[in-house]
């Protein structure tokens, strides 16, 4: 099969289409004929050297979602059957042809939807649900904050939390972001750039805010909690390293939290996957949940790919086609 190696860590034209061998499956998994993969701001760091992957996926090739085809069915596989489409969180190797994953971290191709379209879904789905509704504890009536409100994580997180009844607020960095945002069905944007959020939000009271950017946003993301507010973290680009006031955290109650969901094992990946196909896929096929893409290159041009990602010029996915 052809994938796309990282053939050392550096900038995206380390990025090569290789020769690899095809995947050999195991009795409770399926091997899928890839026909979009995700890209996300983790394979970027991984590129660089900078975010191995696990064991038990290939380390040298990077993707951590796709959509595809089953084409064969270990033995002991119940769900699946070859021909049916299907969307899988990985823990890596799915900037690839073919991959193989456990029945359970599959989930069907939502109807009417493209591949390009069903490939934005696992990741942005998976973290969101797993952050801002398990984690986070959202619900209706409350408010939520997401930064980074254009990424392909806010995205989802905007839609999702209006789906199931929340107000959403969130920061981008420039205005024609925030007007996708808007647009998705966000209440209001604050443009980063131009205006202070901790300044503007001051009087509305948050409840639960998803943060990717730690750094100097912690403090004015603490101040802006309301009690027994939670604050939850995916990431830290602007600095992971914070002073923390705890009579604040035990004044108001707050929760502090976050996750990564690349290391996690198989037994909550698919309960992950289960809840979400429960909770989230009715959303999905009720027409309320539209996947945002920017832009679908061909596989070959994977680097480009990175660029625009690493440009954040792009609102919502960016998507490599096998077609
Ligand atoms: N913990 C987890 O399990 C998990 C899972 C998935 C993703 N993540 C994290 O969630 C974030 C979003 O992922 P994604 O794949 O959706 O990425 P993405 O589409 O590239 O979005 C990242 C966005 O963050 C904003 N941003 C703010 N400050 C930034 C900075 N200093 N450097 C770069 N971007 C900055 C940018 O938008 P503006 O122009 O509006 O600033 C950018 O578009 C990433 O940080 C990723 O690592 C975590």
């Amino acid at each position: 099969m052809k994938a796309i190696v990282i053939s050392q860590p550096g900038k995206p034209d380390v990025l090569r289409v290789q020769d690899y061998p095809t995947p050999e499956y195991g009795p409770d998994e399926v091997l899928i004929e890839v026909k979009a993969s995700g890209v996300n701001r983790a394979d970027l760091f991984q590129r660089e050297g900078h975010y191995p992957a696990p064991a038990g996926v290939p380390a040298d090739i990077p993707g951590m979602e796709v959509a595809g085809t089953v084409v064969a069915c270990g033995d002991a596989v119940t769900a699946w059957k070859p021909g049916d489409g299907v969307c899988v969180l990985v823990a890596g190797g799915g900037y690839a042809q073919y991959i193989k994953a456990r029945e359970g971290q599959c989930l069907p191709i939502p109807p009417n939807f493209t591949f390009a379209e069903a490939a934005c879904l696992p990741e942005a789905i998976s973290t969101v649900w797993s952050n801002v509704f398990q984690r986070g504890q959202l619900k209706a009536g409350e408010n939520l904050l997401v930064h980074g409100g254009s990424s392909g994580i806010g995205v989802a997180a905007i839609q999702l939390g209006k789906a199931f009844g929340a107000r959403v607020i969130v920061t981008v960095g420039s205005d024609e972001k925030g007007a996708a945002c808007i647009q998705l069905g966000a209440d209001r944007y604050i443009n980063y750039k131009t205006q202070d959020f901790a300044s503007e939000l001051s009087a509305v009271g948050i409840d639960v805010i998803l943060d990717m950017v730690g750094g100097d946003y912690f403090p004015k993301n603490i101040g802006l909690l309301r009690e027994e507010g939670r604050l939850v973290y995916i990431n830290a680009v602007n600095g992971s390293r914070v002073q923390l006031n705890l009579s604040q955290i035990m004044a108001k109650r707050l929760t502090l939290t976050g996750s990564t969901l690349r290391g996690r094992d198989y037994a909550f990946r698919k309960a992950l996957s289960a809840e979400i196909h429960k909770e989230v896929w009715p959303v999905i096929t009720a027409g309320r949940f539209k996947p945002v893409i920017d832009k679908v290159l061909p596989f070959t041009e994977a680097p480009a790919a990175h660029e625009l990602m690493a440009s954040s010029q792009h609102i919502g996915k960016i998507i490599l086609s096998w077609e």
